[in-house]
């Protein structure tokens, strides 16, 4: 008779167990028939009443009965944690993974402040497009056709006939045939031109161009706003220097240097022991210009400017490669 039960018991453990499904299943089945009031040992508590010759017997088989089920639900809970809970256990209290946070190209970064500052000095911003004609990019800036100074700039034409812009300065004329003036404007955007690629030059950089034209704008406007920009963007401390130049578009033309950052004119690897370093070119609008945009170059008179910001950035920076800011290797750009 309790052999029978014995067995009963057995089989419905077997049963149990094969279908628990998760822990709590588990703890009920450790409850119903290896707990302290559950059938094995209710089983056990049976033993005064089994008659003394197979109580012997009887004894062993609970005995085994006892041990076999302990040993089954051993080895179920040892697989649920090997299988189910390494997998899917979280651990609530360990700290997330942060996402990181991006951060604004330094292209992106030197041209905003250079913009803020001229903004606060009284220009708008203004933009033209990318593909020019020829007449925005030369004729309009006073380069007559198959003028030599059209080779300063080796031009990228597209298929239609357009022109990649080799400069800023056709936001000039564009803005001016738009507008009366006055007019005063920064204009910054990405220029193209057709160069052997190197750790000095690529096919592609920015440019800030600058415009002012009223009644009675003179050189001296031009020098005070640009020595301005400079204190403003390398610090009180810059020193400045206008060389004269050429440009087709501005008569007289000046390149400006600026004292070298690094070493504050004493002469560095930066400077290359000259102390200064050039940064953007300028002048008074040329009459042709006004001209060009009907603008009467006897009552008006204006002043430009274009500056690189690559070359401003790269000596800032100490990048010696332009190519480094145009291969967007996160790595690299992580830095600034
Ligand atoms: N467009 C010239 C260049 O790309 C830079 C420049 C020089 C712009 C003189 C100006 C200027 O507005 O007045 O080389």
């Amino acid at each position: 008779m309790i052999k029978d039960t014995i067995l009963e018991v057995q089989k419905q453990f077997t049963e149990a167990l094969a279908q628990a499904r998760n822990s709590l299943a588990l703890e009920e089945i450790k409850n119903t028939f290896l707990g302290r009031k559950g059938k094995v040992a209710s089983l056990f508590s049976m033993m005064g009443n089994i008659p003394a010759e197979e109580r012997k017997a009887v004894g062993k088989l609970l005995n085994k009965l006892k041990i076999d089920l302990q040993s089954d639900f051993d080895s179920k809970v040892s697989g649920f944690t090997s299988s189910t809970s390494k997998k899917e256990w979280v651990d609530y209290t360990l700290p997330g993974y942060s996402m990181p946070k991006g951060s604004r190209h330094p292209l992106t970064q030197a041209i905003d402040d250079m913009l803020s500052i001229f903004q606060r000095l009284g220009f708008d911003i203004a933009y033209g497009p990318e593909v020019e004609t020829d007449w925005f990019n030369f004729e309009s800036l006073n380069f007559p056709p198959n003028h030599p100074a059209r080779d300063m700039q080796d031009t990228f034409y597209t298929e239609g006939g357009g022109i990649l812009r080799t400069h800023t300065s056709p936001v000039q004329t564009r803005y001016m045939s738009k507008h009366e003036p006055p007019v005063r404007i920064v204009a910054p955007g990405r220029v193209f031109r057709n160069e052997a690629i190197s750790a000095r030059s690529y096919c592609l950089f920015h440019q800030i161009e600058g415009l002012y034209v009223d009644t009675d704008i003179t050189f001296v406007d031009l020098k005070g706003t640009i020595e301005l920009f400079c204190r403003m963007y390398y610090g009180k401390d810059v020193k400045i220097k206008f060389r004269t130049s050429y440009f087709p578009f501005t008569e007289p033309s000046a390149e400006v240097d600026v004292s070298c950052f690094l070493c504050g004119g004493k002469g560095c690897r930066v400077c290359k022991n000259t102390g200064w370093l050039e940064i953007m070119g300028c002048g008074m609008v040329d009459p042709n210009v006004m001209k060009s945009v009907n603008y009467d170059p006897e009552k008006y008179t204006g002043y430009a400017f274009g500056l690189g910001v690559e070359r401003m950035v790269m000596m800032r920076l100490g990048i010696n490669d332009i190519r480094l800011l145009f291969e967007n290797d996160v790595e690299f750009l992580r830095q600034f």
